[in-house]
């Protein structure tokens, strides 16, 4: 039965069914792979993590090394990639349109095999950031180390010298929060392109476009931004009281499903603490907390009922800050972990669903044909 009721931004319209994850906005909790966010993504390596949702299980310690070794062997980029990387870092490309840019060059030697596939794109996407951003800082690339793991090869190979092991920790906990979140746009984007059978580094590329938009992977910059301008704890007060009285909203708050805590910013906010007291500048840590508190007491008094509750964003912005990465490498940052999400929705698609055709309500007019000499 086709039910004809336009529902704007497909709100509240269930199109798929998944094993992968749960968004629950009432409660605040958030599912990944049968574990809630705040056991698995402090805890796990971000292998772990991908293996899980593309196995449906947590690998053994030799499944685990094999997976490992796999992505660590397949890291290098097509030279054809390298070129165009190098081409648009002289024309000066922002880093999330390079990487929509070079995705699907990565179709060059891919392997046969879903799960070669798999392997192939989850690999090599770090590599293009990580290469990418050097290019455009005028370094040469650095090539990557098979004997460091997934988030310590890439913040080695952005920095081109080994992350503390706290660093490390911190980055393998971002990844792993935001690695999938339900059928989000991008994950929509990525099951409608393999639903009709077309290729993962389709699929992939396309996803990559779709959380290229601020309504999506957002602009994580403006939270921090907020902070720096503060400056000190003492002025959190009335430069947040001025910037709601005329009417700005405050980046890092809000957000359209969870009207209570995101468990995302939970988990980032602790991965940020633990990471700033062992190697960071832990009063910037503490001017944020400071900030955050700051902001919620006032968005309480001025918007009084609305729920607004710090969103993933602003203790994303927090933690990448501290791990050493500049703004514009955020939203490339979340695009290499959420790949691992996409690629498996992809095969869930696959093996469970069917080609995406929803309808539309036509809302324009009839006509009468006019031949063109009497228009
Ligand atoms: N600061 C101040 N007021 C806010 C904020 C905010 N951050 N967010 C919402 N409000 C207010 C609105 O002004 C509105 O007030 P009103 O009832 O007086 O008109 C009310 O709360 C409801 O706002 P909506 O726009 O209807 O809420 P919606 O669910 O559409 O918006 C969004 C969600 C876009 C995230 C919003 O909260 C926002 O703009 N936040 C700031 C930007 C941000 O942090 N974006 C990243 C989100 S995280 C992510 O998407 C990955």
């Amino acid at each position: 039965m086709t039910d004809t009721q336009f529902k704007p931004g497909l709100e509240g319209v269930v199109a798929a069914e998944t094993r992968l994850s749960s968004v629950d906005g009432s409660r605040g909790e958030l599912v990944v792979g049968g574990f809630v966010l705040e056991e698995l993504a402090p805890r796990a390596a971000f292998e772990e993590v991908a293996y899980l949702l593309l196995y449906d299980e947590l690998p053994t310690p030799a499944q685990f090394d094999a997976f490992r070794a796999q992505l660590a062997a397949a890291r290098t980029l097509p030279a054809a990639t390298e070129a165009l990387l190098r081409s648009a870092s002289a024309a000066g490309v922002p880093p999330m349109s390079a990487l929509v840019m070079a995705a699907p060059t990565l179709a060059i030697g891919l392997p046969d095999d879903r799960e070669g596939q798999a392997v192939s794109l989850l690999a090599k996407l770090p590599s293009v950031v990580a290469s990418y951003w050097r290019f455009a800082q005028g370094l040469d690339a650095v090539a990557p180390n098979q004997e460091l793991g997934f988030a310590a090869n890439y913040l080695y190979m952005l920095a081109g010298s080994n992350a503390s092991p706290s660093r490390e920790r911190g980055m393998e906990t971002y990844l792993n929060t935001v690695v999938d979140h339900g059928l989000n746009a991008s994950t929509f984007t990525a099951r409608v392109i393999i639903s009709t059978h077309s290729d993962l580094v389709s699929a992939v590329t396309g996803a990559i476009g779709a959380l290229k938009g601020p309504l999506h992977g957002g602009a994580p910059g403006p939270a921090l931004d907020m902070v720096f301008e503060i400056g000190k704890p003492d002025r959190a007060e009335p430069v947040i009281r001025e910037k709601l009285e005329r009417g700005d909203r405050l980046m890092g708050f809000g957000h359209r499903v969870y009207k209570v805590r995101d468990p995302r910013a939970d988990v980032l906010s602790a991965a940020a603490r633990e990471m700033y007291e062992a190697d960071g500048d832990v009063e910037l840590y503490r001017l944020a907390t400071h900030v955050e508190g700051v902001a919620l007491a006032e968005l309480e008094r001025q918007k009084p009922g609305r729920h607004l509750q710090t969103n993933v964003e602003f203790y994303t912005a927090l933690l990448l800050h501290g791990l050493g990465l500049p703004a514009p490498l955020f939203t490339p940052t979340f695009a290499i972990a959420r790949a691992a999400g996409w690629i498996a929705h992809c095969f869930e698609q696959l093996d469970t669903g069917r080609l995406m055709r929803p309808e539309s309500v036509y809302v324009g007019r009839r006509r009468e044909w006019v031949p063109l000499a009497e228009r």
